[in-house]
């Protein structure tokens, strides 16, 4: 099976059938699981035999999910989470105690901002914000407790690319876990494994659910470090719901189309963009004038499904083309579908400060756009209306 390509693991990949002989897995909405007699619930305990006790622990939804993640990320364990916050947060967690340090890229999620500098300190683990694309940086910021590397490429909402090779490299003399969110790039565009991470991250509610309709989360990694992780969540919860874990796991069938389509009309839509007069910049992975196009063309197989955009009027700008817009959604969410915009300085990223919004390249006027699957002239005949006085 593993020879296999990957559309066909992520379609082939399922839970063994039952004696019904479905041909499509059915939702196993169960909470707990029968034992065979009293030995087996020992054993089960014990961990001596595999099998599954508890849904808070493991149900046959959430392992094809994650067993077809970690085929297509070519990581050896892992485990799905209730959302993608859920698996930052226990990715982090799980390996930090009073005491210890974190590095990460200053151009991560907003809530993943929230975790390193409100929650994590509460608990008297530190962090230090580098930029991302500066390995003098990271490895300075080394100190005897750091225990972890984080970070997000390609960055949300700037679009940076990070070398997830060269910041892993660091890493190895100090024994230190790298862990990249993998949520924008998906692993049909980019595996971090392969390029030396030890852990990846996931918001399955993006473009792995790709309609807009569940939350979900996954954490992939070797088994030792998913261990540790599986003791967290065991015991604290964050498990996905079977529902969702059937969800995803079907919506993974369709990963590898979908990008291609996303990814096709997001460089067509940021080609349009670059020649547009009222536009001062566009960000773009696969854009000549994205300042690390090398590295996204090496690291990513395709550029991805957002782009982002400054527009010369700044805020009243931004705020006038989103209300100009009649098809493309105003949402927060990204990966759908349907193509969306955003106003990251009002919404996603409104509990940085000004200044820290600005070191990650969010400007007042910058709006991201979640470039769906309408076709291609519709999404660019909407955005060419907006944009007009
Ligand atoms: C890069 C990134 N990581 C994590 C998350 C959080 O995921 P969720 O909303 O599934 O908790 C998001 C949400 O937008 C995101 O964009």
């Amino acid at each position: 099976m593993n020879s296999k390509a990957f559309e066909t693991q992520a379609i082939r990949l399922q839970t063994e059938r039952s004696n019904h002989r479905e041909h499509s897995v059915p939702i196993y909405a169960t909470s707990s699981y029968l034992f065979d007699n009293a030995e087996h619930a020992r054993a089960l305990f014990a961990k001596e035999v595999e099998g599954n006790v508890y849904s808070r622990y493991s149900n046959p939804n959430n392992d094809e999910f994650v067993q077809k993640l970690c085929t297509l990320e070519g990581a050896e364990a892992g485990i799905a989470t209730a959302s993608g916050m859920a698996a930052m947060f226990i990715s982090l967690a799980s390996f930090v105690k009073a005491g210890d340090h974190i590095v990460a890229c200053r151009s991560v999620f907003g809530s993943t901002h929230q975790i390193l500098t409100q929650l994590l300190p509460r608990w008297n683990v530190s962090y230090t914000y580098v930029d991302g694309a500066n390995m003098d940086e990271w490895e300075a910021a080394i100190t005897p407790t750091t225990k972890m590397f984080f970070l997000e490429t390609p960055s949300n909402p700037g679009l940076n690319v990070f070398d997830i090779s060269a910041i892993s490299e660091i890493t190895h003399q100090h024994g230190i876990l790298v862990n990249v969110d993998n949520c924008f790039a998906t692993p049909y565009l980019q595996n971090p494994i392969a390029l030396g991470a030890d852990i990846v991250t996931h918001s399955a509610t993006k473009f792995i659910d790709g309609q807009g309709r569940t939350l979900g989360g996954a954490v992939l990694s070797s088994k030792e470090v998913i261990e540790e992780v599986m003791f967290m969540s065991r015991h604290t919860g964050p498990a996905m719901s079977p529902f969702n874990g059937w969800v995803l796991s079907k919506s993974l069938e369709t990963l590898a189309v979908r990008m291609d389509r996303h990814c096709s009309n997001a460089l067509t839509l940021a080609k349009f963009l670059e020649d547009q007069p009222v536009v001062s910049k566009v960000h773009y992975p696969y854009l000549d004038s994205h300042p690390n196009m090398d590295l996204a063309k090496r690291q990513m197989r395709q550029g991805g499904g957002l782009v982002t955009f400054e527009l010369k009027s700044g805020l009243e700008g931004g705020r006038k083309f989103l209300d100009q817009l009649s098809m493309i959604s105003l949402s927060s969410n990204l990966g759908d579908s349907r193509t969306i915009a955003t106003h990251p300085a009002s919404t996603t990223h409104s509990k940085l400060t000004e200044e820290e919004r600005n070191a990650v390249g969010i400007m007042p006027g910058t709006i991201r756009i979640s470039v769906g699957l309408e076709h291609i002239d519709d999404i660019i005949n909407d955005v060419e209306a907006a944009l007009k006085d």
